[in-house]
């Protein structure tokens, strides 16, 4: 078929297979906290990402099990495990991402302001040694609180000469699954239908996702309107204290972990699509940006061979949007303060 059409010329078919049969490039991927709760599935899931070549499992606890036991599934990325702090700089050494979820989560009735006091030092100690071993490395920081611990991470570079703010990266993609999740429920949407960007930070009010976004299919315009107000409402309330209602659910034995992972792996993911040079991979990010006044803020970032290659707009927002832009900034500013003095006085 298309015996005339350049593409099917034999020559043309030749060299398409030699790419496709490319295997992707090699990249080294460090967890630090991997065997915890989200440690062990995220671990698990990086263990089945073709892209990732070189595995390392870092924790001051439990790692050889975890480490051991992911290397048996037979897939390309190679698994070492790495126990103590003494073996760190080994566990980073080389890596292309480096992925945080170390330290406490979240018990019923904390905020996760309240984790600051320990999971801040935890923070600052582990990007202490990243500027040290891999200070080129896509960081992906998932320990909260999320609104203070990059801006820690950020200093702690800055400090060490190495701060490149195109590869500090908060995960809030969970916020955006919930978004997503909530918004296609209440809508009666096929859930694959509905894009949902979360903007601002990650801790209760900070978490502003964008349902006037939802849908961008004008097929789907009447249904969108078809949300009352107080709908719209309300699943924004929902979507701020989701990680609230697991962590109540979860009754004492911690915070999300399984739809965490889920999410941490798909920006791990698209961190590494952006390194490898795949176009258009875009997700929300709590990272450095001018898009407002504060100097960290959550909204689409467009990935790329570099880290970001672009920090997206907000789009058109609603009033009811505007307005939550406008009382999230003072919380959020004060977090980022926080992370910044305890990493410039400690
Ligand atoms: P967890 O207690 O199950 O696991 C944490 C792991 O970190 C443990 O294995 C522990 O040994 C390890 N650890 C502690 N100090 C360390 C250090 N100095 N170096 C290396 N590892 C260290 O907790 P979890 O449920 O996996 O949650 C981890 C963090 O992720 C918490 O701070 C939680 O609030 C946060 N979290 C963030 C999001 C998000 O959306 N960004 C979502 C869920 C949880
Ligand atoms: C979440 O959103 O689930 C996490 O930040 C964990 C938490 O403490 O809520």
């Amino acid at each position: 078929k298309g015996s005339g059409s350049p593409s099917s010329a034999p020559s043309a078919r030749i060299i398409l297979r030699y790419y496709a049969s490319q295997p992707p490039p090699e990249r080294k991927v460090a967890i630090l906290g991997a065997a915890g709760g989200i440690g062990q599935p995220l671990s698990l899931l990086m263990k089945l990402n073709p892209l990732v070549s070189r595995l390392a499992l870092y924790d001051i606890a439990g790692t050889p099990g975890v480490a051991a036991d992911v290397s048996h599934i037979n897939t390309r990325a190679e698994v070492s495990g790495y126990a103590s702090e003494e073996q760190l700089g080994q566990a980073l050494e080389g890596s292309d991402v480096v992925i945080i979820p170390a330290g406490v989560p979240r018990k019923p009735g904390m905020t996760r302001d309240d984790l600051f006091n320990i999971n801040a030092g935890i923070v600052k100690s582990l990007c202490t040694a990243i500027s040290k071993y891999c200070p080129d490395a896509i960081v992906n920081m998932i320990s909260n609180p999320v609104n203070s611990t990059v801006p820690i991470a950020a200093e702690v570079f800055k400090k060490a000469g190495t701060y490149n703010e195109k590869k500090l990266f908060g995960v809030t993609t969970l916020d955006v699954l919930r978004a997503k999740t909530f918004y296609a429920a209440k809508a009666g949407l096929p859930a694959a239908d509905v894009n949902v960007p979360v903007i601002g930070g990650h801790a209760g009010i900070t978490i502003l996702p964008l349902f006037s976004q939802a849908i961008s299919s004008s097929d789907f315009q009447s249904r969108q309107e078809s949300l009352s107000h107080e709908d719209v409402r309300a699943l924004t309330k929902r979507t701020q204290d989701g990680g609230t209602e697991v962590v109540e659910a979860k009754a004492g034995k911690g915070s999300a972990t399984l739809s965490m992972t889920y999410g941490g792996s798909i920006f791990a993911d698209a961190c590494l699509k952006g390194l490898n040079g795949a176009p258009d991979i875009v997700e929300c990010s709590f990272v450095q940006s001018s898009i407002t006044e504060l100097p960290f803020f959550a909204s689409k970032v467009k990935l790329g061979r570099n880290g970001i290659d672009e920090v997206q707009g907000l789009g058109t927002l609603s009033d009811f949007e505007k307005e939550g832009l406008e009382n999230l900034k003072a919380e959020l500013k004060s977090s980022i303060e926080k992370g910044i003095k305890f990493a410039n006085e400690s």
